[in-house]
Order: C-alpha cells, then structure tokens, then sequence
C-alpha cells in the first residue's frame, strides 16, 4: 500500500505487525518474521530511505541523489550472517543500534541498568508524521527503554536534521554510557575523508585522507567545540574534487564536548556515528526522565567539495542563524555591520578618551559598529584579574559606558562590548566571595589556564547570575552586540552539589545552560546581536550558531595565515558568519609586513572589520581603507551570502590563491585573487569563472588591481566561464591582492 504524504516526505508502509505483541512474545532476533515497513525522505536533489526490517530493526536503506516519487528501493532487509564473527546485527546499518546482541560497531547508545544489565537492543515501535519529517519510536526488546528518533529534512538544499530522544520508562534509574546525535551509513566503496583541525591560532586546517579499515576520531573532550577539531566531516567518493564527485558531509550542532566516529568496517562498509564525547560521560536517567541529544545534520551533493559547502552555506543562512527583531521572518539575515574592535589597538588599556579617539578615527572610514573589546570591568588591568566582577571600571568609565556609548551612536555607530560570562579570575570579587562556583573536585587543586577557572555554568545559582549581570548590562546601556568570549578549556570538570553518581551531567547541562541563557537574552533583547569568540575559532559549531549571528575564526589575523583559515572555515561555515579584521603590519604573530591593500582584501572575503591601531594610520591608509570599505559595502550580500566557489586553494604551499561567489539571482558575482609569492616568473592563471549565467552580459570592474588590458569590459557568462578571466601581468610578487566584481547588464 502506498500513500502520498507531502512534497518532501513519502513513506510507503507493508502491512505491519504491531510489534508490542510480536516483540514480547518473541524477544530473540533468531525469528525474524516482522513485516517490513519504509520511510522515505526527500527534499532539494536528495533522497534519505530507510525502513524496519524483518527483525524489527531501523536501518538506512539509501542516501543520495534524488529518486522519483514512484521509484521502488528494495525493502530494508538485514545483512546476511557472512561468518559466525561477522553478525547480521553488527553488518546492518541500523540507524541507531543499542550496544547488546554483539555490536562490534560503534554504537548510537550505550546504557547500564540498575541492575548490572548492559544489553539493549532497540526495534521499531512506532512513528509519527510531521511536516518536512517524521519521528520514529525504537524499544529495547524488554526494557521499558524508548528512543524517538527524530528526522526533518530541508526542502531546499536536502539537508537532513537528525536527532533522539532517550526516555527510561523503567522503575529504576539507568545510566546512559553513550548517546549519538545520529549514526550515517554509505554504501561500500572507495572514499577519501575530510575533516577540520588546528590549534590556537591556526584553525580550520582542511585534512584529506583515503578512508580506511578503522576508526577515524574526531573530538572534542574539552568541555566545549574547541580549536583542535572541529565537528564537520565531508566524505567524498574517490579522490577530493572541488566541482564534481558525490559528497556525504554532516556537522554536528553542539558546543560541549563531542565525538564523530568514522568508521570503515571490515567488510568495506561505511558508518559515521557522532554526538556526545562517551569519554568521562554518564548520564543518569530517573525513571520517567527523558534525555535530548544534540541535532546532527547530514547532507549529500553530487557536485563535489563546493556543492556541499554551497548547500551548507545556504542551509545555514536560511534554517540555522537567528534573527533579530529587525530581521525576524526574513529569508535570510541581514550581511553583517562593518565593524571596528579596539583589542589590538588598545588590549587592556581601555579608557573614555582612547576608545573615543578610535570611534572618530573608525567613523571617518564607514565603520558601521564600534566594538569595545577586554579590560572595561572590574580591576581588569592584565589578564590577571575582574573576570566575573561585571561592573564598569571608574578610573577607565569615570562615567560609566554613557558617555562613550553617546559618542559612538552621535557618530553614527552603534556599539558592541566583549564580556567573557563562564569565567572568573581568583583575583576577583566574584570568586572571593563564591569559590565553590567553579568546575573543580574539592580537595585538589584547580588548574589555571589564562590566569582564570571556569564558572560552573550546570548550576542553577551560576547560571542566574551569568544571565542576571548581561540582562543587567543590556537593560541599563545601549548596546547593540556582545562579544562572547571564552578563553580556555576545561579542567576538573566536577559538579559536588550532585550524588557523585550524577556529577557528570556536567557534560550535559553546562552546554544546555548556556544555549538557555543566549536564547533568554535574545528573547528579552531581541535587537541584540552576539558573537561566538573562544580566544579566535574555538567555539563554532552549528549549535551555537543557533543563537549567534556571527564568529571569530582565529585571534591569528596575519592576512596571509588568513587566507588558509578561511579557505578551511569555508567547507563548514557560511562567510556570513566569518568576521574578518583586517590589523597591523609587521604582523604581531608572525612578523610579515604586508600592504593595506592585501590585508583588506584578505579580510573582504568574509564579514569586514577593522581592527588595527587606526590613530596611527597616515591620511593614504585611511583613504584606501575607506574606498575599500565602501566598495565591501555595495558587494558584501553577494560576497557572505552568495554561492562560494573555491577557485583556486591557498593550501599546499600554493603560490596562489583566488575564490568568486556569485549571488542566487546570477546577477553579480565578485572575485578575489591572491599571489603569495611568485616564483620562476609564473604569472597567475587564468581564472575559469563559475556559476554565472552563459547567456547573460556581465560587465567586469575592478574592486582593486587590474584585470590584463587585452580583456573585454564586457563579455557573456560563457566567456568568463569559459575563456576565463586573466589578469594583469604585473599581478607579481609577494602578497598581492586583486579584486573584480562582475555585474550583469
Ligand atoms: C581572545 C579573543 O579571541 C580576542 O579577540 C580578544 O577578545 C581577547 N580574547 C581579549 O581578552
């Protein structure tokens, strides 16, 4: 029997047994005589089935391209036992198999019984139809133990959310060990593997390696994302391609400690189970609670690396990234305000008189958003002491914020402030008076990193007090951006309030408080805008970006490193979100002199701003700098939100470097290219453009540089594509920058 279900959603159902009956009368999988049932996804140019097999199993069945309503898929059938060490209920892809009955894969979930029983075996118990998706029930086979899987899918670009709900029905309490978000299959085959990694400082390194047998880690047991993975894989067929080649890719919505495992078994097939980092975790579940994991989203192009970052971009653009009161029902978020921040003009030597000479200086360029960084609170002079004491420091404010906030909003900014809430100094009122507030085991010692502990933001009376001194400073100012920073990981991560049994829902409820808190002030200040900061890129993830509007990649803002940290960022993250700040030269971290012109351009492929010591920047700097930010500004939708293709990559020791985006409507698109050192006198290839109209008329401006003079002003698509754009044979050197905008006729 078939039934037609909305656009995207098609189930198709056997006549099924109700598996209650059948199941409790018949626990062991040897008799498998269930009948089959099927449910099917669809949505963009992807189609995601699976369906309960005849043992009571939920296992994938298909994820690819887009199938026809009325195409049949064979019914979920579990793998046949291959050998007595190659089980059916380890080979068949379940969807999300329990930890029992021999499973040598990873497992979705892992739970102990009150009574030393560590088998769980999920079936099907029931589903339910919701728009663009479904919620399917799974039971243990005797355990009062449910799990409702829920799944949507995104009608345009295909993307799939996947997330459980883990409820102990039991009258006992039961401690969840492991719990995934969602656990992926691809068919068997050759695949290459790319994955996100770095450290402080360098972030966002893509890594590209052959999938092989074994297990592949990716993870964060820091407490939150973290800058040494990141959690977004993409996993193409065959060998790494830009522009063709189908893509699996996924990312993991969570800030606390996560864990994507994946893995290529020993019969070839693929398996990619991410959610909860297992490590140190355990979640004790009373009789009648419930636990929600984290969303994993999961997506499939045919057209290479780019086509699934396109598709991520813009499903993050339209599904993922909150709205302010401004911006509420609008497709998509408004390009993000040109913004100045003072932290490597000033550091901590914030005051009054300094932070307004910048405002006038940042004014005159056409900055849109004036940002004060660290050392405005407390007896904040070095890093060494105020976190947590929130309160405006009189020798800097003798007046408070006022006074500068007038200023900056008389000079037609508005104005952001940094804040770091998880954290206290010891040096601080905040932590004299509450040392019990921070992550720690009592009677050992607390480990420092930057000078600060972490607040234990599990409980209730921390949590209240974060959200109560932010609610505070954004009734009693005008401000209209916070930058949310977070400047280190965990250590001695114990809550003692709890029974020890229960302290390490740490893990758990640290990150849901956050997430609470950002929703609150949104809420309640729907106006204000937040930045995600975690001493650069250490906290970006497709959880939080549910509550902030923006990021900070990496503190490292040499405009070369840049240009590889983007390229990286780009595979996950829209440049939307990706705030780039264009700073001093000689380069305090590395030391390389650069021109204006190439660090502005490096910056201009991301969400702009400025954050050098402009006092000391001649009237030439300042000219250019403005054009430029001018030039940004007529541009920006289609550079942030527009489709990004990767030209040419700046990794590998490339010599160059050069990306285009061209915006939905086809009709502008903007090019940046970069030398990085040329070497035996190459000149820089001809740009083959992308994703243009072929028919239509562009006429080609240069943002900055030149293009070669023997090029057209105008020509179609078909010839930018095809013939290419070549630019000026003098675009030599060390660190040059070039930048084109293209505009239909
Ligand atoms: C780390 C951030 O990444 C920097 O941009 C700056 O805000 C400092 N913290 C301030 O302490």
């Amino acid at each position: 029997m078939m039934k037609t279900l909305p656009a995207v959603l098609l189930i198709s159902a056997a006549s099924f047994l109700a598996p209650a009956t059948l199941l409790s009368a018949q626990p062991s999988p040897a008799r498998c005589n269930v009948s089959t049932k099927d449910f099917r996804l669809s949505g963009g140019n992807v189609t995601y089935a699976f369906g309960v097999n005849a043992c009571g199993e939920l296992q994938q069945v298909y994820w690819g391209g887009r199938l026809a309503d009325n195409d049949k898929l064979p019914p979920a059938r579990r793998n046949r036992e291959m050998a007595s060490f190659d089980t059916p209920y380890t080979t068949t892809p379940q969807e999300y198999a329990g930890w029992g009955e021999g499973l040598f894969v990873e497992p979705a979930l892992k739970i102990t019984f009150a009574d030393g029983n560590r088998d769980l075996v999920l079936h099907y118990d029931s589903s339910t139809e919701k728009p663009n998706g479904l919620d399917v029930v799974l039971k243990d086979i005797t355990k009062q133990i449910y799990v409702t899987l829920h799944y949507s899918i995104d009608p345009q670009t295909g993307i799939l959310a996947r997330s459980a709900t883990i409820e102990n029905r039991e009258s006992d309490p039961v401690t969840i060990e492991q719990a995934a978000a969602a656990a992926w299959a691809l068919p068997h085959g050759n695949y290459t593997l790319n994955y996100l990694t770095g450290r402080w400082a360098g972030e966002y390194n893509l890594t590209q390696e052959p999938l092989q047998h074994g297990a592949r880690v990716i993870e964060s047991r820091r407490g939150s994302t973290g800058h040494q993975a990141n959690p977004w894989f993409a996993i193409q067929s065959g060998s790494p391609d830009e522009n063709s080649g189908e893509v699996w890719f996924g990312a993991l919505g969570w800030s606390g400690s996560w864990r994507i495992v994946v893995e290529q078994d020993q019969l070839d097939a693929v398996r990619i189970t991410g959610g909860f980092n297992p490590f140190d975790f355990g979640y004790v579940l009373k009789p009648g609670e419930k636990l929600e994991t984290p969303t994993f989203y999961g997506g499939y192009s045919a057209h290479g690396l780019g086509g699934a970052s396109r598709l991520l971009h813009s499903f993050e653009n339209h599904n993922i990234l909150p709205r302010t009161a401004k911006t509420a029902g609008q497709p998509t978020p408004k390009p993000r305000p040109v913004i100045y921040n003072s932290w490597e003009a000033t550091e901590f030597r914030v005051t009054e008189g300094g932070q307004i000479a910048l405002a006038e200086k940042a004014a005159a360029l056409g900055i849109d958003r004036f940002v004060m960084d660290d050392g405005w609170f407390g007896q904040r002079k070095t890093d060494n002491a105020g976190l947590g004491d929130w309160y405006v420091n009189k020798e800097k404010f003798p007046n408070g914020l006022k006074p500068l906030i007038d200023k900056v909003h008389s000079l037609g900014m508005d104005f952001g402030l940094w804040v770091e809430p998880e954290m206290v100094n010891p040096d601080s009122d905040l932590y004299r008076a509450h040392p019990d507030w921070v992550l720690n085991f009592p009677g050992r010692p607390r480990t420092e990193a930057r000078q600060q502990l972490v607040l234990n933001l599990a409980r209730t009376d921390v949590r209240d007090y974060v959200y109560g001194f932010l609610d505070k400073l954004l009734n009693e100012n005008d401000i209209a951006f916070l930058k949310w920073d977070y400047n280190r990981n965990w250590s001695e991560p114990g809550w003692d309030q709890l029974p020890p049994a229960e302290q390490k829902k740490v893990y758990v409820a640290f990150t849901q408080n956050l997430y609470g808190i950002l929703a609150e002030l949104r809420k309640r200040h729907p106006n204000v805008e937040i930045e995600s900061c975690s001493g650069g890129g250490g906290r970006v993830d497709l959880g939080i970006l549910r509550y902030t509007d923006e990021v900070w990649p990496s503190d490292n803002t040499d405009p070369f490193d840049r240009l590889t940290i983007q390229d990286g960022f780009s595979y996950a993250y829209t440049p939307q979100v990706m705030m780039a700040w264009v700073t001093d030269s000689p380069h305090w971290l590395n030391k390389r002199t650069t021109s204006l012109s190439y660090r502005m351009l490096s910056s201009m492929q991301g969400s702009l701003g400025i954050g050098a010591d402009i006092s000391k920047w001649t009237a030439d700097d300042g000219a250019l700098a403005k054009r430029l930010i001018k030039a940004y500004h007529e541009v920006q939708p289609t550079i942030v939100q527009g489709d990004l293709y990767r030209l040419i990559s700046p990794r590998n020791g490339s010599e160059f470097s050069a990306t285009q985006t061209v915006n939905h409507e086809k009709s502008q698109s903007v090019v940046f290219a970069f030398v990085h050192s040329t070497q035996e006198g190459r000149g820089f290839p001809v740009l083959k453009l992308k994703g243009l109209d072929p028919a239509a008329q562009y006429t080609l401006t240069a943002i900055e540089g030149k293009a070669n003079p023997r090029e057209p002003t105008t020509a179609t698509g078909a010839y930018w594509m095809n013939h290419g754009l070549e630019l000026d044979d003098n675009f030599r050197g060390d660190f040059q920058a070039s930048a084109f905008r293209l505009d239909r006729k």
